[in-house]
């Protein structure tokens, strides 16, 4: 029956975010980035990869990414729901971005659900933002890039700024996921904002 007030429904306020962590070097800007996230709904998949190199690297694991999430999904789950159109969402970030992951998406391969749910971004015009790692870059990973880029994903490389003249690895941790959260239009002060004079 036709509901004369019209259909109106409203679910789900909180501004929901599909955060992908692949096997990049930088598995501590996915930490950061999801505790700067507390009160958003984030929609997290972690890449078999990704799980190596956090371990590796800042000697966590997937639970230390999930404890911080909303939800969470199997990279293999591709029918999870991040991975339709039909799921709004108002950017996916890909933090850290691994060059595969890059390259797959760039050549519209969606075989895990991180690729799949940045290929959705893409066909639906969402916001998507990719925090690769990786130098020197090959020819290849550039063309890559630049073809993404024509696409309307934003290359968001892990590379902090020196000028605020960082003291420790979380003060350039916190300039790139700062960067980060600005693309997602999230404010936030994790750093000082540049002002020419200013010591
Ligand atoms: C310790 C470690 C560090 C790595 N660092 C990088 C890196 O900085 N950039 C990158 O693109 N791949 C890096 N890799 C390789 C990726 O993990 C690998 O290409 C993997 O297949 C990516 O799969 P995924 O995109 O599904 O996560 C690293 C792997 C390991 C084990």
């Amino acid at each position: 029956m036709l509901n004369i007030a019209g259909s109106y429904c409203r679910i789900g306020m909180k501004e929901k975010f599909v955060v992908g962590v692949t096997g990049g070097s930088g598995s501590i800007l996915a930490l950061t980035l999801l505790r700067n996230l507390d009160g958003y709904e984030t929609h997290l998949v972690v890449s078999e990869s990704a799980k190596k190199v956090l371990k590796e690297e800042v000697g966590a694991s997937a639970d230390d990414l999930i404890k911080l999430a909303t939800y969470t999904y199997d990279d293999k789950d591709i029918s999870a729901r991040v991975s339709s159109g039909s799921f709004k969402f108002s950017a996916a970030v890909v933090i850290p971005c691994s060059i595969s992951t890059l390259g797959k998406v760039a050549s519209g391969i969606s075989d895990t659900l991180v690729t799949r749910a940045c290929a959705v971004a893409l066909k639906e015009r969402r916001k998507l933002i990719m925090v690769p790692r990786e130098m020197p870059l090959s020819t290849i990973v550039l063309e890559n890039m630049h073809k993404l880029s024509l696409a309307g994903a934003i290359i968001a490389p892990a590379s902090p700024g020196y000028y605020t003249k960082p003291r420790t690895v979380e003060d350039m941790v916190n300039f790139i996921v700062s960067r980060v959260l600005d693309l997602m239009g999230i404010e936030n002060n994790l750093i000082r904002r540049w002002r020419s004079g200013e010591q």
